[in-house]
């Protein structure tokens, strides 16, 4: 079976992100049917359809990054109970333009992490609500929402917790047969 190339967006930019630790982790514990790669967003100039005609070169580089990949794996914080600005732009730079979008049929997961006690519970449903219009399949179960997170890693960024990686390896094998079943080859 061939690989399939997995898109990994982090809705953090911050250097000790706890949801990049969590990312490389999936990443790590991913079965091997997955190829993920992080696509950083951090330098992605702010989406301004003025620009729709003549696009930034950063705008054109992701987009066909996204275009080629099999599937995407959001792993993001809540900020003020939704998505950070720094995702919501990468997901509407790849939406444009218009009937042109990079995400259509691409299935999707979302992981979101906090050091609070709900897990980010808000920012996940936001985006899957773009998700929606955007025609991702977003995978339903396992749902994650990873709650406590400052304890969760040790100083080299390796989750600490048997159980929180157990549930990792589970999210990432459930991840793969949603790319297998409602991805396109
Ligand atoms: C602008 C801002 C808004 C935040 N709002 C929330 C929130 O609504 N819910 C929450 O659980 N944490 C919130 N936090 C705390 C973040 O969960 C925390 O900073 C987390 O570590 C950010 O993720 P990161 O470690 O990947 O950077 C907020 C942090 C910032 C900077």
């Amino acid at each position: 079976m061939a690989q399939k190339i997995i898109a990994v967006l982090v809705g953090s930019l911050r250097k000790e992100s706890l949801n990049r630790k969590m990312a490389k982790e999936l990443m790590k514990l991913s079965p091997g049917s997955l190829q993920l790669e992080i696509i950083e967003i951090g330098e992605l100039p702010l989406y301004n359809q003025d620009s729709d005609d003549n696009p930034p070169a950063a705008w054109t580089e992701f987009r066909d990054r996204i275009k080629n990949v099999h599937g995407v794996m959001f792993v993001t914080p809540e900020y003020n109970r939704s998505v950070p600005g720094v995702l919501k732009n990468a997901i509407d730079v790849g939406s444009r333009p218009y009937g042109k979008s990079a995400w259509a049929g691409k299935p999707s997961a979302v992981v979101s992490v906090s050091p609070g006690a709900i897990g980010g519970f808000g920012a996940n449903h936001h985006l899957r609500q773009s998700m929606v219009f955007l025609d991702m399949p977003a995978m339903q179960q396992p749902e994650a929402y990873i709650g406590q997170a400052a304890n969760l890693f040790d100083e080299h960024g390796s989750l600490v917790n048997e159980s929180t990686r157990e549930f990792a390896r589970k999210f990432m094998l459930a991840f793969a047969t949603w790319v297998e079943t409602v991805g396109s080859s």
